[in-house]
């Protein structure tokens, strides 16, 4: 599916990302991995770099090869932390990251950006979401202050502003064939799950009641290879929920199904 591709692969170390870069090698593809610790057993070629931190993302740019043919931003960083490092990790950082490696992407690339059902009540967000468009990552601690975006706030501001960031940026690439997509896993049951059942309480106990099990980053991987695949070219700016059902749960529920 992947055969012959370069495909770039943050937060690879652990979790959905080092299960993605297993199988995306699995299907072919020439992998590099990302993360800002090294892998256990790394796949394919290993870039150390801290996605919350302009240089750092500056230099894995300047050592990334011409020719990329997909990226999956993976790396990500639970609410336990303080909110302005989730903000960067999750939105700011994976913004710069791509933005300046289009360049280098070959056309007809494909941009996976793993968002999280946590960011589906976007639409409430709007103006603050609009207000961050622009946001770079020395100005984020001053943002998260302003517009009161502490504790878990900041994850869910993170995925919903990554679902818009992401649909906005639908035809940005077009012509040249590039694409992105987002990919909301619901609970999966890596190490950070814990971090988000410590800080959601009881709602995260009640949803976990309604799954009949967390995922696994093996439900997650195989759609994320897919979206990075020439089988999705036609998927633009959208968001594929890959939840056990829980958004559809959500859904039908506050719509008064
Ligand atoms: N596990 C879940 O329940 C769940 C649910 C929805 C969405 N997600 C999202 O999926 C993605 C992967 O999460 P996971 O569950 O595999 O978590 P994980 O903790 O297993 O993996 C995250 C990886 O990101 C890396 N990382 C963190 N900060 C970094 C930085 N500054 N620079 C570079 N790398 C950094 C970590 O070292 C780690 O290897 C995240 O974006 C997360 O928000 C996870």
């Amino acid at each position: 599916m992947l055969q012959g591709k370069k495909i770039v692969i943050t937060g690879a170390a652990s979790g959905i990302g080092a299960k993605t870069a297993e199988l995306a090698a699995a299907h072919g593809a020439q992998v590099i991995s990302v993360d800002i610790n090294k892998p256990a057993k790394p796949v394919g070629e290993f870039i150390a770099a801290d996605l919350s931190d302009e240089r750092s993302i500056d230099e894995l740019v300047a050592r990334l090869p011409q020719g990329i043919d997909g990226l999956a931003n993976v790396a990500g960083l639970p609410p336990t932390w303080p909110a302005p490092a989730v903000v960067k990790v999750n939105l700011v950082g994976l913004k710069r990251l791509t933005v300046s490696l289009v360049p280098k992407m070959a056309d007809g690339a494909s941009i996976v950006n793993l968002a999280s059902i946590a960011g589906l009540g976007w639409p409430q967000a709007r103006d603050v979401i609009q207000e961050s468009n622009s946001l770079q990552l020395g100005d984020v601690d001053a943002f998260c202050r302003v517009h009161g975006i502490e504790g878990a706030r900041s994850y869910f501001f993170s995925k919903e502003a990554l679902i818009v960031w992401t649909m906005e940026n639908r035809w940005t690439w077009r012509a040249r064939g590039i694409r992105m997509n987002t990919v909301s896993p619901g609970p999966v049951d890596t190490p950070i799950l814990k971090d988000f059942i410590e800080t959601l309480g009881a709602r995260a106990e009640e949803d976990m009641r309604t799954m009949d099990r967390p995922g696994t980053p093996a439900d997650i991987a195989p759609v994320v290879c897919f979206l990075l695949s020439d089988g999705a070219v036609w998927i633009r700016g959208t968001n594929v929920p890959v939840d056990g059902g829980m958004f559809s749960n959500v859904l039908l529920q506050t719509s008064g199904f």
